[in-house]
Formats: C-alpha cells, structure tokens, sequence
C-alpha cells in the first residue's frame, strides 16, 4: 500500500482524496480535450481526485469562454474542479478570479507552462518563466483575492532550469496550496524525457503539496514517480486520454490491490461512449469523426503494436467506416488485451484532417505523444 508522501499541510485544506490516505490523482488541464463531455467519460470509468479546466484566457477583452464554464457548472461527477487561467495582467486576472470564484470552483489555478510559441511570446503561460519577478507579482495579486485554494501548475524551466528554484520560493511566499510540476523545460515541449530529477527537486523545496505531471503512462509507472520525486499525487494528461481506466488503476495499485486488466472489447466500450458524449447538436459528421481521430490517436498506442489501427481509423470520415474500424480492430479477438503501456513506436500524430491543424501547440493537433 502507497501512503501519500509526507508533505507540510497546506494552510487550506485540500479536497479529500477518493480514498484517503493515498497519493492524490489528477486530470491535467487539456484544451480542447478536458472539457464536460470527456470529465464525465473519465468519471465512468474512474474518476481522479481532482479536475482542473482547460485555460481560460484572460486578456482585456477576455470573459470566461461559456464552453469551459459548462466543466464546472454542470460537472455532475462530484469531483472538485480547478478552474484555470493563462494570463499576465493583474487587473483583468483578478477580475476573472473574482468572476470564477462565484461559480463552483474548488480553486483557482495558474498556468506556468503552456509552451505554444504564439502563447509565451506574449509572456503568458510558460513564456512567465523567464520573468520570476512578474510571477511574484501575479502570485502576490491572486493570492490577495483568492481567498480558497490557489494552484499553480508550471514546468521546471524555459530554456533551462535556473527559474526552479526561485518560483518555487515564491510559490511558498505567496503560500500557494498546491502545486503541479510537468518535468520538462517550455522549449523541450512534449516530446523530450520528462527530468523527474528536477521534479524531485520541486518537492523538496515546495512547502506544499506538488503532483509530478508528465508521462505517467500506467498505474506501476505513477508508484515508481511517486516513489522517485516523492510529490504527494500524479497528474495524468494524454495516458488518460488513451486509457480512461487509469485512475481508478491507480488507486488499486496504492492499495497493493491487484490492477484491472483491460480488453480491446474494454476499449470498444470507451469509443462508444466517447463518441455518444461528444456528440453536440450541430456538429457534422464529418467534423465529429475527426473530432473522434483526436482522442483515437492515443487510444491506438494501445491496440496494436503495428500501429494497423490508427492507420485504418485515419482514413475514415463517417461513423459508419469509424465503428466498422473500430469492430475488425477491437471486436475480431475482444478479450485480448489493452495495452497497459503504449506500444514503442505507436506514434500519436497530428491528424492533418482537422481544419485549424496547427493552432496553438496546448491543442490535440499540434502535440504528438
Ligand atoms: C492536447 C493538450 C492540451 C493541453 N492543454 C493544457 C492546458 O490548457 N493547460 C495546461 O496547463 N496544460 C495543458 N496541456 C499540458 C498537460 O496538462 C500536461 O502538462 C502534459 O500533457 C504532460 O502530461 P502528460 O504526459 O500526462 O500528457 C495540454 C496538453 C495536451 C496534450
């Protein structure tokens, strides 16, 4: 049985955990991806202690996108929801604080770390790592008005990871309540080695509770980070997305319990009821098909090792040919097994389909596993 890690309490009081006494889990924040219809799939199938949004944008026109309000106010999974933000002026982040505290947040987020070229070159998100002064001044700001759970969520550095260490001073001073750490620097993106080292490093020093985030592929891979950096929970991001199971795998795993086992008849079930749950008034076919290919693309990492999957689901564009792929692939032998792990070499791709194929790099389309 994995305790949770001994961490100084928070000054506020984190939501409990769905079994107390165990490292915390998370979904991380996804554009494009963590939004109401994939909260309640993930739930279905096992919920995380916490969710947090896709970022809100804040800039002097922004209100809170209507479509991201939706995760929270009619989230019925029961779970807390953090709701999140990119942005660096204090007033119009202050006041977008202020508008998503009155609605049912279990606290207030800050993104640290989206690495998109056009996002941190407007010195937002992880574009703030170079500039730990502004960061102090944008903590002290939200720290002022938030007067719940205040999060951040960074990553180890820019460039390099000289910044660790002094934001993770001023996440104690401005006495954040908890903190995400993805292990990678903004410019190694998605794709590089995820330094859990540097995670490790981050707990030692955070007087709060930190979930190491990046490449926890499997409930044995989240015991071996958490027993690698010591942070107090993980928080999954594309391995949720391709295996839905893996919270609730996660907790029976920190139990010593033995970890469910999944079948491609499992993995049927999940494209079902994802394609049911994305379904909105309105929608093409057409564009709910390549919608689907999105979140197919991990879900194929762990079908076969050849990668035939993605191939055949790729080349469809009804949901005729998409459930036809989905049956000759998961149903010809249902009870073999879904990969735990993803299969080496089964790349996630961008799907050149979608219309707005290179939009921001924090979207499905621009990020590759
Ligand atoms: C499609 C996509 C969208 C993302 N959007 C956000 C976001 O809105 N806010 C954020 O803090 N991180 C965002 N991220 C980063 C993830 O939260 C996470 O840090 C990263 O994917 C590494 O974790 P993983 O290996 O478990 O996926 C996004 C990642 C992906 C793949």
């Amino acid at each position: 049985m994995i305790a949770a890690a001994p961490s100084v309490a928070p000054a506020r009081r984190l939501p409990s955990a769905l079994c107390a006494g165990q490292p915390l889990t998370a979904l991380a924040p996804m554009q494009d991806v963590t939004d109401l219809a994939f909260m309640a799939v993930v739930a279905h199938y096992g919920a995380p202690d916490y969710f947090f949004t896709e970022f809100f944008r804040v800039h002097a026109q922004s209100r809170p996108e209507k479509h991201i309000l939706r995760s929270i106010d009619e989230n019925a999974t029961g779970r807390p929801v953090f709701a999140q933000l990119i942005g660096e002026d204090l007033g119009h982040l202050a006041r977008t604080a202020e508008e998503l505290l009155r609605h049912n947040v279990a606290g207030i987020d800050l993104n640290l770390g989206c690495p998109a070229p056009k996002v941190y070159k407007k010195n937002v998100g992880g574009g703030l790592l170079r500039d730990p002064a502004r960061i102090g001044e944008i903590l002290a700001c939200l720290r002022s008005i938030v007067p719940g759970l205040f999060t951040v969520k960074m990553r180890i550095g820019f460039d390099d990871t000289t910044a660790l260490d002094p934001v993770i001073d001023l996440v104690n001073e401005h006495r954040v309540d908890l903190l995400s750490v993805h292990g990678r620097t903004v410019k190694e993106m998605y794709r590089s080695e995820v330094h859990y080292d540097f995670i490790a490093q981050a707990v030692a020093r955070a007087r709060c509770p930190v979930l190491a985030n990046g490449n926890v592929t499997s409930a044995p891979r989240a015991a071996a980070i958490l027993a690698e950096t010591r942070a107090a929970g993980v928080m999954i991001g594309r391995h949720a997305i391709r295996n839905p199971w893996i919270f609730r795998q996660c907790r029976e795993q920190f139990a010593g319990q033995p970890v469910t086992r999944l079948s491609l008849a499992d993995a049927r079930d999940y494209v079902e009821r994802l394609y049911r749950a994305t379904q909105a008034p309105g929608l093409p076919e057409r564009d709910h098909v390549n919608k689907m290919k999105k979140y197919l693309n991990f879900v194929g990492q762990s079908v076969d090792p050849t990668g035939a999957f993605l191939h055949d689901m790729r080349r469809t564009d009804s949901e005729t040919q998409l459930f036809a792929v989905c049956d000759r692939h998961l149903l010809a032998d249902p009870t073999r097994e879904f990969a735990p792990e993803p299969y080496p070499g089964v790349i996630a791709r961008p799907n050149c389909e979608t219309p707005n194929a290179v939009s921001d790099g924090c979207s499905l389309e621009t990020i590759t596993a």
